[in-house]
């Protein structure tokens, strides 16, 4: 097996609380050891002066639209462009068509995805039949077949007692439940998040109390019920409170926020651009503020990206008919960055909530450079300047609000498993 030195980087490892210069040894697939002038004889030496080396990203919540989607992505491009984007592992949605609600579709998943994909895959399985939130799935032969949690994500489980019901299996299952939660009554036809900006474009609203009630509503449901409640795309200021609340009495809850919904307001939306449509809404300047503070003070554990692509021929429509959802994998880190350089959240910190959080979330192995730990790395240069272009880029899709942005950090190269994956000069291997 490979033998790879990883020489002279800023090593970020939040497992250990390591911020240090210093060597990384992979070799056979595991981290070997990390330490100072570590010996080089017999291997590949990757310099990584001026760059940051840390446990590969793990993403919670993605897209890759196989089966039934692959005009837009399939889980061979999407995990190139995961791994593009620093991502070694990532969960992948059951909104797939047919739906991931049977084990055989969970097992045809991890099938593609040891064919075709450098990053690791982690199916989530429909919680309810078809996403209809009717009718339960049959949770334990799902996770007999590999789920690593459940979801009807792009849906909410409107019937409280269906999610009740999903909440107490889960309990059983020993997995988590992710709630995509937006009242779908209060949601109406809305298309912008319900404000000034949604007046000016004349556009129909959103309200953020759309989630704010789903969100206290599930939360309530698995304080009752003693479960794992994990809090997808979380994007409003109540939202946020609600989870804070409920972590300080005691909730098992955890939550991620996407980079767009900490980047990006509303307001990016005036000018009809369809890549900026996203379900939950791009929020307010205040919205985007508590997500921020909720991601800095642990209320909000991780950041995923909710990978979402669409074809350009779906989201060249007026914004009322195109479909929600934009590419996250190739831009995450860039944007993100702006915490760290804002001085919100340590360079430590950030790679623990783009890594080694949410790998707890799901019980899989990564976030950890620790002696043993599979070889699961990115190395990032923080001062890089790049243009992004998503033509250019491994998704099958392009709907970015980012196209054509300058983008300050950047992915170097990304190892999976002690095998070198991806890096900037020659791209995907
Ligand atoms: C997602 C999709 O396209 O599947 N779209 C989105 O806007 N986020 C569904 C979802 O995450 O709810
Ligand atoms: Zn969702
Ligand atoms: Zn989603």
């Amino acid at each position: 097996m490979r033998k790879i030195l990883i020489r002279g980087g800023r090593v970020l490892d939040p497992a250990s609380d390591r911020d240090e210069t210093a060597d990384v040894l992979i070799e056979d697939g595991k981290i070997r050891a990390v330490g100072p002038s570590l010996d080089a004889t017999d291997a590949e030496v990757v310099e990584a002066k001026g760059c940051w080396v840390a446990p590969g990203f793990v993403d919670l919540h993605t897209h890759l639209r196989e089966p039934g989607q692959e005009y837009k992505e399939d889980i061979g491009s999407g995990g190139r462009s995961a791994v593009a984007g620093g991502f070694t592992s990532v969960a992948c949605m059951a909104n797939t068509d047919p739906v991931n609600d049977d084990p055989a579709m969970t097992d045809f998943i991890l099938d593609r995805a040891q064919q075709s994909s450098p990053a690791r895959v982690y199916p989530v399985a429909a919680a309810t039949k078809g996403l209809k939130g009717k009718v339960m799935t049959e949770m334990s032969a799902l996770k007999a077949a590999g789920a690593v949690a459940f979801s009807d994500d792009g849906k909410t489980i409107m019937d409280a007692a269906v999610m009740r019901h999903v909440l107490e299996y889960s309990k059983l299952v020993e997995c988590p439940v992710i709630t995509h939660a937006e009242d779908r009554k209060l949601v109406a036809n809305g298309v912008v998040n319900e404000g000034p900006v949604s007046t000016k474009l004349g556009l129909p609203a959103n309200p953020s109390l759309a989630e704010d009630v789903m969100v206290v509503r599930d939360l309530m449901l698995a304080e009752m019920v003693g479960a794992h409640l994990h809090i997808a795309h979380v994007s409003s200021k109540g939202a946020v409170a609600a989870i804070r609340a409920a972590r300080e009495r005691g909730v098992c809850v955890t939550a991620e926020v996407t980079p767009h919904h900490l980047a990006l307001t509303d307001e990016a939306a005036l000018g009809y651009d369809t890549n900026t449509k996203v379900a939950p809404p791009l929020r307010s300047a205040a919205d985007v503020l508590a997500c921020r503070a909720g991601l800095v003070d642990g209320t909000i554990d991780a950041i995923a990206t909710d990978h979402a692509p669409h074809a350009v021929h779906e989201k060249d429509l007026e914004f009322t008919l195109a479909p929600p959802g934009l590419l996250g994998f190739e831009t995450a880190f860039s944007v993100v960055m702006d915490l760290v350089r804002r001085s919100e959240l340590s360079p430590l910190e950030l790679m623990r909530r783009m890594s080694t959080n949410p790998a707890k979330i799901i019980d899989r192995p990564g976030g950890s450079l620790a002696v043993g730990e599979l070889a699961d790395v990115v190395i990032l240069d923080p001062e890089l300047r790049w243009v992004y272009d998503p033509a250019k880029g491994y998704s099958k899709s392009q709907n970015s609000p980012w196209a054509g942005k300058e983008m300050h950090g950047r992915v170097v190269a990304t190892i999976v498993g002690g095998v070198p994956v991806y890096d900037v000069e020659h791209g995907v291997l």
